[in-house]
């Protein structure tokens, strides 16, 4: 045998002995966000894949080829770079709307997520946005912490007789509803109805869900938009201090919004808000009771509120997935995106990525870095102020207030496949 042959045969084997690995590690550590056995604990599997498949192709639900990327950088890359768009859900779901003719359709849903920001690219994007990042200036929304801290000392004080409570149901739940509602303008009786239309309308984002689910969520669309219109009658009427009046007057100034976008945005920032924030906190706590010293030096110094909320949201990430369409061919790691292919970025990965953080699966309230819980570029979440007062208060003034202990051997996380969070978080407290 030649030099040369033999050159390629050592290619040739080195190729096969890389596609066995992968196989073996596809096999192994199955990526399946559905799975109630990857939801219990899915950092193993992103471990894996980071190291040894950080490109991992697989095959969607529907057959056709997508890609997840578990590594820092690769995800912060794509969620920079313009070759990948947002994901085209309100197509699809138009398109599967059009097998439903006879019974029905999903044209309310799909009227009201496609003008939410997630799935618009710029120019309407930056125009839509603009608009609506005004009410969530870091001014506005810091001068709000008394009255948040106010809601949260409520909820807190409802449970203090009982000695006992669910994070999720008595403090992680109602609260984001409660402050959305009221600087949207929502009256608070209405809060019940409007936090079950939320929770519900979020799982437009997982894939698959069936036919009979997408006219629930049709049916959901319906109702907060026919809500969110008497509302608007009202203000338009009389004029509050609400981000609403404010939505309606920038209507009115030189039309810079439509009563169709309007209705869409506050339909996603009432369903985007909920479930995120109650995973920041549920996650927040579970990761604190798992690890007592962090949970008794947050006690010993509550200045640290600040980091200890942006390593609790590596930590333990309440958005993992995200998703974006590669326009034109892309080589990332080695590997080529074709134009038209999905591809999946894991924001749950890539927060435990040793490359970016030293000893990642270690929980410290102190660290200083830079992680990607809100996502990066130009969707970057517009509630992440919010978000992050939200966790600081919350975790800070339970933990303060009373000594925790979990209540459960058997925590049960929720099926979406986009966001992890806990169903319910019971506790015990000294009283
Ligand atoms: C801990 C809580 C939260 C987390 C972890 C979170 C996470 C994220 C992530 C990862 C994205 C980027 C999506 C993408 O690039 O495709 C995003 C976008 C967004 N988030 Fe949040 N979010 C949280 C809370 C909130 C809240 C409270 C609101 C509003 C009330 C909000 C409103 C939005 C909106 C409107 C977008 C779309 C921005 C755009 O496309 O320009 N989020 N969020």
């Amino acid at each position: 045998m030649n030099s040369m042959s033999q050159i390629t045969n050592t290619n040739k084997d080195v190729a096969s002995t890389d596609k066995i690995k992968k196989l073996a590690v596809a096999e192994a550590f199955p990526f399946n966000p559905f799975d109630p056995e990857f939801h219990t604990d899915p950092y193993p599997t992103y471990n894996c894949l980071r190291s040894c498949e950080p490109i991992h192709r697989f095959k969607s639900f529907t057959g056709g080829n997508e890609w997840l990327l578990t590594r820092f950088a690769d995800v912060k890359a794509v969620l920079n770079d313009s070759r990948f768009v947002v994901d085209d859900l309100p197509k699809r779901l138009k398109d599967k709307s059009f097998y439903l003719k006879q019974e029905g359709d999903f044209n309310t849903l799909t009227q009201t997520i496609s003008k939410w920001l997630f799935f618009l690219d710029p120019p309407e994007h930056t125009r839509l946005r603009g608009v609506l990042s005004k009410a969530f200036a870091a001014n506005t929304l810091e001068s709000m912490r008394p009255q948040i801290q106010k809601i949260v000392d409520g909820l807190l004080g409802k449970v203090q007789e009982a000695g006992s409570m669910d994070v999720i149901a008595d403090l992680a739940c109602p609260l984001p509803a409660i402050v959305t509602a009221s600087i949207l303008g929502v009256p608070t009786e209405q809060h019940s109805e409007l936090t079950q239309w939320a929770h519900d309308l979020f799982y437009v984002f997982d894939q698959p869900i069936s036919l009979k689910d997408y006219e629930y969520l049709n049916k959901v669309a319906l109702e907060f938009r026919e809500y969110f219109s008497s509302l608007i009658a009202e203000r338009e009427k009389k004029p509050l201090e609400d981000l609403l009046s404010y939505l309606i007057a920038a209507k009115s100034q030189g039309g810079k919004l439509s009563e169709d976008e309007i209705l869409a945005s506050c339909a996603m920032l009432f369903s985007v808000g909920q479930q995120t924030t109650e995973n920041l906190i549920g996650n927040g706590v579970l990761a604190l009771l798992h690890h007592p010293q962090q949970m008794q030096k947050l006690k010993a110094q509550p200045t640290i509120i600040s980091s200890a909320i942006e390593e609790l949201l590596r930590y333990d990430s309440p958005v993992q997935l995200i998703s974006r369409l590669a326009i034109e061919d892309v080589e990332i790691g080695g590997e080529t995106i074709r134009a038209g292919e999905r591809i999946v970025v894991c924001l749950g990965a890539a927060n435990r990525d040793p490359a970016q953080f030293p000893d990642p699966d270690r929980l410290s309230l102190t660290r200083q870095h830079y992680s990607l819980p809100f996502g990066s570029g130009i969707h970057y979440c517009l509630g992440a102020m919010q978000a992050r007062i939200l966790g600081q208060i919350a975790i800070n003034t339970i933990v303060q207030r009373w000594d925790l202990k979990l209540n459960t051997n058997k925590l049960e996380w929720r099926k979406n496949a986009s966001l992890r969070g806990l169903k319910a978080l019971p506790v015990t407290f000294n009283a």
